[in-house]
């Protein structure tokens, strides 16, 4: 089923935690399915501003509606602070999108994201906001590490209360890309957040990098949403490396792709075992 991230939280709450998986190109859409479906797990296909205009806002959706046949599906517009651009991915029949204010001060930031879900929300369609900073590179695909402004607890639930909003993307120590060392996650600030926030679906950005352990973890203390982006496009690009010399123009393309492909589908059937409670 088509369903928004309000309609899945309500659904697997303490059953399991949801996997959003960044799509980087049209080829691996089928693959982030399949490993969803092989865990036999709800998926979040998300894409990032740049994605959704590679690939088209209506080849997006009509493939994730005939994908959403079989399986609990929801399509989201990661990271965006364009609200005009959120409008059309709304009008354009996705059913998740993320207003990204948190670079702005905390009062335009409430008010912005409040204008976002008040559209959103008359078209039944869920709103992710972002409070604190994460850090590293958001399109999942830049080697860096930015300081982490970690989410203050009080800002959380002010923040909620006021935007209504359905995710909430927490700054507890994780940053976007590839880490130069492991994952450092403040559990005791998890802690803090899931007792003071408890309508809303957590998400946990920059799931590269982060370990199983951290990941089940994360899921057992309530997280709800686990986005994976990176992780994807480097494995893919590693399997192409290392496939692709020896090809000769009359080499079969899908033959070419069959590895990169199968890590897909093995990344997303892994990552969303690691997150079940049950
Ligand atoms: P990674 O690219 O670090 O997995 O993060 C993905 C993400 O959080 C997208 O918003």
């Amino acid at each position: 089923m088509y369903l928004n991230l309000n309609e899945l939280f309500k659904k697997y709450r303490g059953k399991t935690g949801i996997g959003a998986f960044n799509l980087h190109c049209m080829e691996m859409f089928p693959y982030i399915v399949e490993g969803a479906k092989k865990s036999n797990s709800p998926l979040i296909i998300q894409t990032s501003k740049g994605t959704a205009e590679y690939l088209g806002f209506d080849w997006i959706v009509t493939t994730a509606k005939l994908f959403a046949k079989d399986i609990d599906l929801c399509v989201h517009l990661d990271h965006c602070k364009d609200i005009d651009f959120i409008i059309k991915a709304i009008d354009s029949g996705y059913n998740s999108v993320m207003y990204d204010g948190s670079s702005l001060d905390f009062e335009e930031n409430i008010k912005n994201t409040k204008e976002v879900v008040e559209y959103a929300h008359k078209r039944n369609v869920s709103v992710e906001g972002e409070i604190g900073s994460i850090g590293g590179s958001e399109d999942g695909i830049e080697e860096k590490i930015n300081s982490i402004i970690y989410t203050k607890a009080e800002d959380a639930v002010k923040f909620v209360e006021e935007t209504e909003i359905d995710a909430l993307a927490v700054a507890i120590g994780t940053v976007h890309g590839l880490y130069n060392g492991k994952a450092k996650i403040n559990f005791e600030l998890l802690d803090t957040l899931t007792k003071k926030l408890i309508d809303v679906g957590m998400v946990l950005h920059g799931g590269t990098g982060v370990s199983d352990e951290d990941f089940h973890k994360c899921a057992e203390k309530g997280m709800m949403k686990f986005n994976v982006g990176t992780e994807l496009n480097k494995n893919y690009i590693e399997n192409i490396l290392k496939d692709f010399p020896s090809a000769k123009p009359t080499t079969s393309l899908r033959g070419l792709l069959k590895n990169a492909n199968e890590s897909i589908v093995k990344i997303v059937e892994h990552r969303s075992n690691v997150i079940k409670l049950a």
